[in-house]
């Protein structure tokens, strides 16, 4: 494909030049057919580039034990390199390739695995040396997950690899959630875009560190805490805040993310309260001359506020909206991880009332 606006954005942001054509694979997802993967996986397999679906966010992937690869990934996402890849795999046992012999690490990602692959979870384990560093931004742990998205573990099973992937969306804007957003951020930056319609979650997977005693979540997701807990049937953490200075345990949490153009306010407090005082805050705006834009959860579902998330946020960019009010979600089950997502994209601008 040519280069269209959509690129603009990556220069503007201060990237490198990349270069290349962008072919568009458009298919069922449900019934992915092997020769319609089989370019995608040649490409993986010659160090090339593949955006995918999952069912979280769409992901920009490469040859997870090729370091050329993860570098190629770091570039076309203008990501910092200390910022490691989760690595996707198609079969469980695949799990003893990537991590260390740790016995108690196996038996808890065995038993997660169990119950939650293939599925929104990723878990982060010592790594063995067949992960190349490159891969893990330089950590000894790697992160690994079995999506259930049948596309994407066509994709990673016919590439005859791992896949490194994070989420297909230029660092720091908003998570991909359909083909088109994939292409607006990486068309000419990667050799193919799957397309397999919208993702049907829209947040990224809860990431949970087995390293960690208590187990630990990183990053909320679908998979919550109490989830875990009654897997495990012993104490999982949340450590989603991150302490100013130290040495971040989920790296990409030090970088803003997720952000809309315009300045996102999260607005907290009583359902109803939180409505009116969102149309105020909003009328008043408008009436200051800012293009504006308000995202409320309307039927009251988290599970759709969460799918609708990010192209909502995207969005309000295509609009070139200024000032956008969000109403926050409920602090519990995916609530967690919706709040989690907005209040990172506001940078931490909240409103309690
Ligand atoms: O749902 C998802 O997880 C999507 C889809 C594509 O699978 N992927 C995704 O990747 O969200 P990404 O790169 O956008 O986010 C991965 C996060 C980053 O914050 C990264 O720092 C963290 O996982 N991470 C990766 N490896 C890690 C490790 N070894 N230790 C701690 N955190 C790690
Ligand atoms: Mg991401």
């Amino acid at each position: 494909m040519a280069f269209d606006a959509g690129f603009c954005s990556a220069v503007e942001i201060g990237m490198n030049d990349i270069h290349m054509d962008t072919h568009i694979i458009r298919l069922d997802r449900s019934r992915p057919l092997d020769e319609q993967i089989e370019p995608a996986a040649r490409s993986i397999r010659a160090g090339g580039l593949v955006a995918f679906p999952t069912e979280t966010v769409y992901g920009l992937g490469g040859d997870a034990l090729n370091p050329e690869s993860a570098a190629r990934i770091y570039a076309a996402k203008g990501r910092p390199s200390d910022n490691p890849l989760i690595v996707h795999i198609a079969a469980v046992e695949d799990i003893r390739k990537l991590s260390s012999e740790d016995s108690r690490q196996l038996r808890l990602a065995y038993t997660l695995a169990s119950h939650f692959w293939p599925g929104p979870l990723t878990m982060i384990l010592d790594k063995s040396a067949t992960v190349p560093d490159r891969t893990t931004g330089g950590l000894n742990t790697v992160a690994v997950r079995l999506p259930s998205d049948e596309a994407a573990r066509a994709l990673i099973r016919q590439s005859g690899t791992f896949i490194a992937a994070p989420s297909a969306n230029l660092s720091g804007r908003p998570s991909c959630t359909t083909a088109a957003h994939v292409i607006q951020d990486m068309d000419g930056r990667v050799d193919y875009i799957i397309d397999g319609g919208a993702s049907v979650l829209g947040l990224e997977s809860t990431i949970v560190d087995l390293t960690a005693e208590p187990v630990t979540i990183l990053r909320p997701g679908f998979i919550t805490e109490e989830m875990l807990e009654d897997v495990l049937g012993s104490e999982v953490s949340t450590n989603a805040a991150l302490l100013p200075g130290d040495r971040p345990r989920a790296p990409g949490m030090k970088y803003r993310h997720y952000a809309p153009r315009g300045e996102l306010t999260v607005v907290r407090g009583d359902r109803e309260a939180v409505r009116a005082h969102i149309g105020e805050l909003a009328a008043e705006s408008d009436s200051q001359g800012y293009r504006t834009m308000v995202i409320d959860s309307g039927s009251g579902d988290i599970n759709e506020y969460a799918r609708n998330l990010y192209e909502n946020l995207r969005y309000a960019d295509d609009l070139n909206i200024e000032r956008i009010y969000a109403a926050a979600a409920p602090a519990e089950g995916v609530g967690v991880a919706v709040m989690n997502r907005l209040v990172k994209a506001a940078g931490g601008r909240v409103i309690d009332i």
